[in-house]
């Protein structure tokens, strides 16, 4: 078990991966993570769809480069989909909070990838058609996101993260 703060400082965005494979029981510790993420009146509103190597790899991968970019993702080994769904009570898909509850499930999911030496990169500039045909989704589901997954390559650096300060984000209103 990592400190929190140590977590969050290892997560980084991974756009260099190693071909080793990615061993199924992490991604499943990944969605394990994501699926006790809060979600908005608990509606989870969520689903995970992995292709993991084998013969989908490599249209995902290209589904993954939408309007040229993400050339990284050519080696990357495993490809998870992030899909939106309507509540666990059948509640429609919520507009407003929708997209905020995805998220945090897929944080859930990269900072559990993070914890077991994994690397990540949340992907939004994925091509939709491809991507849904890629990842085997029907026409009605939803794709809100991708998230590469895989060992970072040899050489990889931790880098320092470029945010804005403190001081910036932060005020106690009196
Ligand atoms: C919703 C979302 C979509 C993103 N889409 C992409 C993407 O298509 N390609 C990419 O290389 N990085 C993508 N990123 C990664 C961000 O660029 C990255 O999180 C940000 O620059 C901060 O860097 P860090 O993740 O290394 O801390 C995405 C991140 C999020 C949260």
């Amino acid at each position: 078990m990592k400190d929190f703060f140590d977590l969050i400082r290892m997560r980084q965005s991974c756009r260099s991966f190693s071909e080793k494979p990615v061993e199924k029981e992490k991604i499943v510790r990944c969605v394990e993570a994501a699926r006790l993420a809060p979600s908005a009146c608990n509606s989870q509103p969520w689903g995970f769809v992995v292709v993991n190597g084998g013969k989908l790899r490599e249209s995902a991968a290209q589904s993954a480069q939408g309007a040229g970019a993400n050339h990284w993702a050519e080696n990357c080994p495993a490809f998870v989909a992030v899909v939106e769904r309507s509540g666990l009570a059948g509640e429609p898909v919520d507009q407003k909070w929708g997209k905020f509850n995805l998220g945090l499930a897929a944080m859930q999911f990269c900072l559990a990838a993070t914890e077991q030496g994994l690397s990540t990169c949340m992907i939004g500039a994925f091509d939709e058609e491809k991507a849904k045909k890629a990842m085997r989704l029907s026409p009605e589901e939803r794709l809100c996101l991708l998230i590469a997954v895989g060992y970072a390559a040899d050489g990889d650096p931790l880098r320092k993260k470029d945010r804005r300060s403190l001081r910036d984000v932060l005020r106690f209103a009196e």
